[in-house]
């Protein structure tokens, strides 16, 4: 089978298509035949050796995948051969065929479509676990969204509109303000034209957002983390700039807001059921054509290099799916 493979950490464009051995399920592992893997931030972090995981090499990258099961090891009980899948690891999706511990995979409905499944798992777990269990989102409330555009971005001010928050998105290019605005988002921020803190003020009365999920970092929160409301909550979901900021303080403490790590692979490990639960509020959304994530891109396995480039140069708007 085909499959990405990264032999040594360092540069994505190092990544190289091979000819593999299929995989072989041990004891509570599966081997699915892949539909559609979809593309994460963390994917390019972990081939340069930047990510909080640093797999054995060699390894295939693509953290996320759904398809269908085509062999199961001793002790799988959760799904049988032909079952559809989807689910997450750390690596492996880039492939024809991947290998994952039962444990990881959820079954699909029958007629479900792959790429969405694939695109859904890690942006849209991670956004509902940000805002339903860290910040505790009211309806009513206001969510600023910093890099709305993006995988967790877009996926943060679909679902804050579900859970009843006036939502502003804040993106670096008008064409991604459009796509925000085209899935609910009540206001939008150019944030590398405007001034971040002051159009907040000014779309808040001047209270700040009760709620900001953060998943780019950089010089981006230094403002933010001005610009929250009493009793709010900062989200630190990620650093997609490259800097991880330094806050001060005095901040939290003068404004009366809480800064909240948010962590969805150590969630999806310590908490499996609470993760199980978010994930079939996920489906049932998607089921009922309230959440239809948005698919940007569809890239064949020959070219996961290039979707990686993509991300890396802020081009990707929602999700792109990698299909073998
Ligand atoms: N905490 C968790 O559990 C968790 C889970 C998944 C992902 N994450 C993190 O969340 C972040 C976003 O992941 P994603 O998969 O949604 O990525 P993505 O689709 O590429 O979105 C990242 C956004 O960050 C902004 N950005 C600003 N500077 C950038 C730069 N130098 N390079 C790339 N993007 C830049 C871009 O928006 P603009 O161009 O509009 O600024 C981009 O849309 C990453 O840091 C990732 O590691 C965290």
């Amino acid at each position: 089978m085909k499959a990405v493979r990264c032999h040594a950490f360092g540069p994505v464009g190092h990544l190289a298509l091979e000819e593999v051995p299929s995989p072989v399920p041990g004891p509570h592992q599966v081997v699915v035949t892949v539909k559609a893997a979809g593309v994460n931030f963390p994917d390019t972090l972990i081939v340069q050796g930047k990510y909080q995981i640093k797999p054995e090499l060699p390894f295939t990258p693509g953290a996320e995948f759904a398809g269908i099961v085509k062999a199961v090891g001793e002790g799988v009980a959760n799904v049988k051969p032909g079952d559809s899948v989807f689910g997450v690891g750390v690596t492996g999706g880039f492939a024809e065929e991947a290998l994952i511990d039962a444990a990881n995979l959820i079954p699909l409905p029958s007629g479900a479509d792959f790429a969405v499944a694939a695109a859904l798992t890690m942006a849209y777990g991670t956004s509902l676990h940000a805002l339903k269990d860290r910040a505790r989102l009211a309806s009513g409330e206001s969510l600023l969204v910093l890099g709305a555009g993006g995988g967790v971005g877009l996926a943060a001010v679909e679902i804050g509109k579900l859970l009843g928050a006036t939502v502003i998105a804040a993106a670096s290019t008008d064409a991604k303000l459009d796509i925000c605005r085209s899935r609910g988002a009540d206001a939008v921020i150019n944030y590398d034209q405007e001034d971040l803190k002051d159009r907040v003020r000014a779309l808040t009365d001047g209270r700040g957002a009760d709620v900001i999920y953060d998943p780019v970092g950089g010089s981006y929160t230094a403002s933010a983390s001005r610009s929250v409301a009493w009793n709010g909550r900062y989200l630190v979901v990620g650093f997609a700039a490259g800097e991880i900021p330094q806050v001060p303080l005095n901040l939290p403490l003068l404004k009366g807001y809480s800064i909240v790590g948010v962590y969805w692979g150590g969630f999806v490990q310590r908490e499996p059921a609470a993760n199980a639960a978010n994930m079939k509020q996920l489906m049932d959304w998607v089921a009922t054509g309230k959440l239809a994530p948005l698919i940007s891109a569809r890239y064949p396995l020959s070219q996961a290099v290039d979707a990686l480039f993509a991300m890396m140069r802020r081009e990707v708007a929602g999700k792109v799916v990698i299909v073998p």
